[in-house]
């Protein structure tokens, strides 16, 4: 087999079978096939995209060029949950706490965050104490005994993906729907669980800017997890505002703790009930979605689910935080609004670049991250305001930040009429 032969194939627009791109990912891997002509590779799929069974098989070739977790020594079924990245996006400390409460088995390998998306290995660091790297002896051992354990990824689950991520960076590849589904798709399948949820997020501040787009994209991984036998759903949900109030890490694990009491943000609140009643009920643990809704709302106020963060927190050696750590930061900015009437949109990239620049994450992969710095939204969309208003505060251990205080500012548009709160979960797709 030759790579420039499988090149002309994909850029002609015909099919390739498994054993080309098969070929392929162990060459690139292994270092046979050079950048030059993966990165050609890429492009022709950028263009000509690929049908559900190549996706199926690039998601395979990828799956299989690294460690692919064995969870059989965990008992009971195993969810597991993906977004496609977001602002303020702290679902996963919410939500496995809370499904773990109900009795299902949380295994859970999360990732960093890079550019205006944080990430929840990132977020769990800013607890202080608490311990994201794992032994697989130590990682099964808790969730046998306390149902939940979140570690961070290793670099040999599947290797090609991070090799391909960082070409495709480098080369305008990222947003293709074949390529972002296998790249999702074969870490969630190599991290063993039977039962995902996917949460495909669209608007500003997400990778999928149209409708149309995140249910390709959907239904693609849907159909690849069922190829794999594995129960997989897609949710689409909005992404063109920040999701619940706070954003930046010790700030979003405060505002979990929150909503695991039931003090969160309707939002943030609403999205973990109907995620977190999908994998429930499929663990098996109710017969319909609605006893499974009725059962996650009865361990938020039975406070049961806060129970479990905190378990969770100490089994990984870290100290539960206390709330009032939230109003610490002596530099707290207000933003204020220089008019009145309804806010009527609030760009989620906008508000996510501004709490990266502020030092909550990392414009490149080697930046670090201050843990306590961050934006907390006052006012959403749909929501009124007066002039002198509160929009948003910030967090800050910097001097100077006058450029992102006018950026938060233009990050709300402001209007006299009355505007509807958008719908936050768009489509579900099994
Ligand atoms: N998230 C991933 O893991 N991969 C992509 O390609 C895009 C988003």
């Amino acid at each position: 087999m030759r790579m420039v032969d499988i090149i002309e194939r994909k850029r002609d627009g015909l099919e390739l079978s498994k054993a080309a791109i098969k070929f392929c990912i162990d060459g690139y891997v292994s270092g046979k096939i050079p950048d030059y002509q993966m990165s050609s590779l890429l492009m022709a799929i950028y263009f000509k995209g690929m049908t559900d069974e190549e996706s199926t098989h690039l998601t395979e070739a990828i799956l299989r060029s690294g460690d692919i977790i064995d969870l059989s020594a965990i008992e009971g079924i195993k969810v597991d949950k993906h977004s496609t990245g977001g602002v303020g996006d702290k679902t996963t400390l919410v939500l496995g706490p809370l499904v773990a409460s109900c009795g299902a088995k949380v295994a859970k390998l999360s990732g960093r965050g890079l550019g205006h998306t944080g990430g929840t290995i990132d977020k769990l660091e800013s607890i202080e104490g608490f311990q994201t790297t794992l032994t697989n002896h130590a990682f099964m051992e808790q969730v046998n005994t306390i149902n939940i354990a979140v570690a961070g990824q290793t670099a040999s689950l599947a290797p090609a993906d991070k090799l391909l991520y960082a070409l495709r960076d480098v080369t305008g590849t990222v947003p293709s729907i074949p390529l972002i589904a296998s790249s999702i798709m074969s870490k969630k399948l190599a991290s063993g669980a039977d039962v995902i949820v996917l949460d495909v997020k669209i608007g500003d501040g997400a990778f999928m800017k149209t409708l149309e787009d995140a249910r390709t994209l959907g239904r693609l991984m849907v159909n690849i997890g069922a190829n794999f036998g594995k129960k997989v759903i897609a949710f689409i949900t909005d992404m063109s505002e920040p999701l619940g109030m706070a954003i930046g890490n010790k700030l979003e694990v405060l505002e979990a703790i929150r909503t695991l009491q039931g003090n969160g943000p309707d939002d943030l609140n609403k999205l973990c009930i109907e995620i977190g009643s999908y994998l429930v009920h499929h663990a098996g643990i109710t017969e319909t979605l609605n006893a499974a809704r009725k059962l996650l709302e009865e361990k938020i106020s039975s406070l049961e689910a806060s129970a479990k963060f905190k378990e969770m927190v100490e089994a990984q050696g870290g100290i539960m935080p206390q709330l009032n750590d939230y109003i610490h930061n002596e530099t707290l900015i207000a933003v204020k609004s220089e008019k009145s009437g309804y806010v009527s949109k609030l760009n989620a990239l906008d508000i996510g670049l501004s709490a990266m620049r502020l030092g909550a994450g990392r414009e490149t992969k080697d930046d670090t991250i201050d843990m306590d710095v961050g934006i907390v939204l006052n006012k959403k969309v749909a929501d009124t305001v007066e002039q002198g208003e509160v929009l948003a505060y910030i967090y800050n251990n910097k001097k100077d930040i006058t450029e992102e205080i006018k950026t938060i500012l233009n990050a709300f548009t402001i209007t006299d009429s009355f505007v509807e709160k958008p719908s936050l979960i768009i489509e579900v797709i099994e």
